[in-house]
């Protein structure tokens, strides 16, 4: 399959780069950029010397674009708002695209409260959730995929098994969700630079964060999906989320822990059950035995989700602590495994599982 990315110089794009680069069965023929225009690859990104594409020359997506023929599907790797700006006039092409950015992901009054933004009357709706975990046999034939957030990638991970079970008071669910700093892209602010963030840790956009009602969303579809109009019609309220975000001082890695009331106490071995029976045909989710906590430092470089479980009796809550590297199965990795399964080349084909400590 021939494959162009939008957005290769920033750090999700250039992550795609990186794993495109051993495949045999994937070839990059075309990478954009609007501040790099005319320089090549090997120039703007030396880490990618070695690789078949490291002489190909960032054109500016800016322009209207013709793509190489046989393009056949684009990565698009830029921030909301830029993303929905370049969808129209590359599905207007027959290709078909995978967006990393919050575009297309909500509902329209989901994406006009939390992005403040008027969605795309044609295109806004037309996308398929992009979490394999989920959605594999819709994102097969997509035309469109809304590539998850990072956060909600891990929440979702955390949450699905105990939704679609019923077994927890959907009705207000807590996430405590850490990020390493290449979350926040590429380009530094004062909240994000190298001596704001060393040392120290700090919440941000506390309760405002935009991949709540995603989280929301996807708990709700998984439910009436899994458990039908009847479980809807006796608890119809949608799932609510209550999230705190915070920039832990490192690059890359995620971090959440999740909490939420039990219906009816529960055994460790039980919960255990549960998710590793949900997960069982999974190649990206691991579920550690009971009494150990997953750790970032061994998904870093991963396209793994691994998750820790514990049931606190006393307080009949179920704790759900989950990780994932932000960047790989947050980003760039959860993207090539949607174009594994949407070019039949196996979801599991050339995405790491190797932490890199
Ligand atoms: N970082 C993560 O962990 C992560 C995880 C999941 C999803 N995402 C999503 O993936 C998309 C890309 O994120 P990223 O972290 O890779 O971003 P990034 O490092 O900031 O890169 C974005 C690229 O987009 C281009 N761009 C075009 N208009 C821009 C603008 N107004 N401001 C900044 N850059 C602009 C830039 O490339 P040129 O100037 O060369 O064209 C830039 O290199 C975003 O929608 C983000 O929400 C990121």
């Amino acid at each position: 399959m021939r494959i162009a990315v939008i957005g290769a110089t920033g750090y999700s794009g250039t992550e795609a780069l990186r794993l495109l680069a051993p495949r045999t069965d994937l070839e990059v023929v075309w990478v954009g950029s609007h501040t790099q225009a005319g320089k090549t690859v090997k120039t703007v990104l030396p880490q990618l010397q070695n690789t078949t594409f490291s002489e190909l020359i960032f054109a500016d997506y800016t322009n209207p674009t013709v793509f190489p023929e046989g393009t056949e599907v684009v990565l698009l790797a830029l921030p909301h708002g830029e993303a929905l700006q370049i969808v129209p006039q590359l599905v207007e092409q027959d290709l078909r695209v995978i967006d990393f950015s919050g575009d297309f992901r909500l509902d329209k009054t989901a994406y006009e409260k939390w992005y403040g933004r008027p969605w795309d009357t044609l295109y806004s709706g037309q996308a398929v959730y992009g979490l394999p975990e989920l959605n594999k046999k819709w994102i097969k034939d997509a035309t469109l995929i809304a590539n998850p957030g990072c956060y909600a990638t891990t929440a979702a991970l955390a949450l699905l098994p105990l939704v679609e079970a019923g077994w927890i008071d959907c009705s207000r669910i807590m996430i405590d969700a850490k990020s390493g700093v290449s979350g926040a892209g590429k380009a530094p602010t004062t909240g994000t630079h190298f001596v704001e963030v060393q040392e120290s840790l700090r919440a941000y956009k506390v309760g405002t964060h935009q991949h709540t009602p995603e989280i929301e969303q996807t708990l709700h579809e998984a439910r009436r999906r899994w458990q039908g109009e009847e479980q809807n019609a006796r608890d119809s309220e949608r799932p609510t989320v209550l999230m705190t975000t915070q920039l832990l001082p490192i690059r890359r890695g995620i971090y959440v822990t999740a909490y939420a009331l039990l219906h009816e106490d529960i055994e460790q071995e039980e919960l255990y059950t549960l998710y590793t029976k949900r997960y069982e045909q999974e190649p990206f989710v691991q579920v550690l035995p009971i009494g150990q906590v997953p750790e970032i430092r061994y998904v870093v470089g991963t396209n793994l989700c691994q998750i820790g479980l514990h049931v606190d009796h006393r307080t009949r809550t179920v704790l759900v602590m989950a990780t994932l590297d932000n960047l790989i199965k947050g980003a760039a990795g959860q993207a090539i495994q949607n174009l594994n399964i949407m070019g039949d080349l196996g979801e599991a084909t050339g995405l790491p599982i190797d932490p890199w400590f």
